[in-house]
């Protein structure tokens, strides 16, 4: 299997060029999957098909997939999340917080490593393209292999060994509760998997990495700085692909076209975050660097007026649980009352209220669960949400 990993800044096209490599690799007849490890999911709205956490069928010898880390944590590593989640709680981490810590950002590439270690073992793929979360982010992770040799190397024994004198005194006196030798067995599982990682991602016969960068100096920047760190963790670089390159000849319908297409958009913006107060910069025909430029995008986003002073004190969502039940609030000021109309999908929450429309993503520990109730008095939605149907935890 041949895996070839897109990386760089955020936004400058990796997921868009990771599917259109998929698409061309499968038309050349290679068994192709495309992996999205971005928590924010994008990979399923640029090829237009809904994802899920396990391989979806594309096209003709193209899947695509979306990483979903709590499904992976609930099949494989639930002795581990269990753990940390427990021991979370017992700290006093509220409860919806202590599952969202427990899927820490980044979580989606190291669970994608270890899916890609187990689709080349199995040899279901011939290539393997994996979109990934803009650099920084993705950089630490994938030196993460390394870090967890060096950190089990030097713990892993030294820890077991505390744990069996811990438990029947420690144990018993705090209210901190110890993993299991279950736990330890599962994360000596993750050890050597993470070897076998992390012999594949410095092949160059097996695994590549493509960097994807756009014509603007604080891209280019960012791109060497992660160019180097690939260097240094022996990664692979083996294209750059520059891309937003305008064609030397743009006429007056390419503006007409672009200055379209941001209207709708503008539109989305609203329905997204209608709560928030909300200004607009304008497209510089420069980037913004230098004090001068800064200064003037100041004066387009805050006129004369303090940048400081506070703007807004509302909460305009807010999550939390009560008596084991979880709640959303929404502050909806402005809308009637007329028509209420509220239901969620996946990590999704749609609300309707008269004319209003408002799109909210949810967080993970909210996944798959059912909405409830949902009351709507003096400007605020209260909805409650039920406990997935069927003891399954994530679908529609
Ligand atoms: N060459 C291009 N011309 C015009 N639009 C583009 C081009 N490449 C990408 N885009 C658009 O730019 C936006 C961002 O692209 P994309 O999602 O591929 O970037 P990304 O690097 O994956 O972003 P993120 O860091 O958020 O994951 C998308 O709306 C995409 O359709
Ligand atoms: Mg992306």
């Amino acid at each position: 299997m041949r895996t070839i990993i897109y990386t760089g800044k955020g936004g400058v096209g990796k997921t868009s060029l990771a599917a259109a490599t998929a698409m061309a690799s499968a038309a050349k007849g290679h068994r192709t999957l495309v992996m999205s490890t971005d928590s924010a999911h994008s990979l399923g709205d640029s090829l237009q098909v809904p994802l899920s956490h396990d391989p979806v069928k594309v096209a003709d010898g193209l899947w695509g997939q979306e990483i979903d880390v709590l499904v992976e944590m609930e099949r494989h590593w639930s002795e581990i999340s269990g753990y940390l989640e427990t021991l979370l709680k017992s700290q006093g981490v509220e409860d919806i917080t202590a599952k969202e810590v427990v899927v820490i950002p980044g979580m989606e590439l190291i669970t994608a490593l270890l899916l890609l270690e187990r689709y080349e073992r199995e040899g279901k793929w011939d290539v393997a393209v994996v979109d990934t979360a803009p650099t920084a982010d993705t950089l630490r992770l994938l030196s993460f292999p390394d870090a967890v040799q060096w950190y089990f190397d030097r713990f892993f024994k030294l820890e077991k060994r505390m744990m069996k004198v811990a438990r029947p005194t420690v144990g018993r006196l705090m209210h901190t509760p110890l993993p299991s030798d279950r736990f330890f067995e599962s994360l000596q599982e993750l050890y050597l998997r993470f070897r076998r990682v992390r012999e594949m991602l410095s092949d160059p016969d097996r695994c590549s990495v493509r960097l994807v960068l756009n014509p603007e100096r604080m891209v280019i920047t960012e791109t060497q700085r992660a160019y180097t760190y690939l260097c240094l963790f022996g990664l692979p670089i083996e294209m750059l692909i520059v891309n937003r390159v305008f064609a030397e000849q743009e006429d007056g319908k390419f503006l007409q076209k672009v200055l379209e297409e941001q209207k709708a958009n503008l539109g989305l913006v609203e329905e997204y975050f209608g709560g928030v107060p909300m200004r607009r910069s304008p497209r510089y025909p420069h980037e913004v660097l230098g004090l001068d430029r800064l200064r003037q995008l100041a004066k387009d986003v805050f006129g004369s007026e303090d940048p400081a002073k506070i703007f807004s004190r509302s909460r305009p969502v807010r999550f939390f649980s009560k008596g084991g039940k979880k709640y959303v609030q929404i502050e909806l000021p402005f809308a009637g009352k007329e028509t209420l109309e509220v239901f969620s999908r996946a990590d999704t929450l749609f609300v309707k209220v008269g004319w209003y429309k408002r799109t909210l993503l949810l967080p993970y520990a909210y996944v798959g669960s059912r909405v409830g109730t949902a009351n709507f008095s003096s400007g605020s939605l209260l909805i409650e949400f039920l406990p997935p149907a069927g003891g399954a935890k994530h679908g529609a």
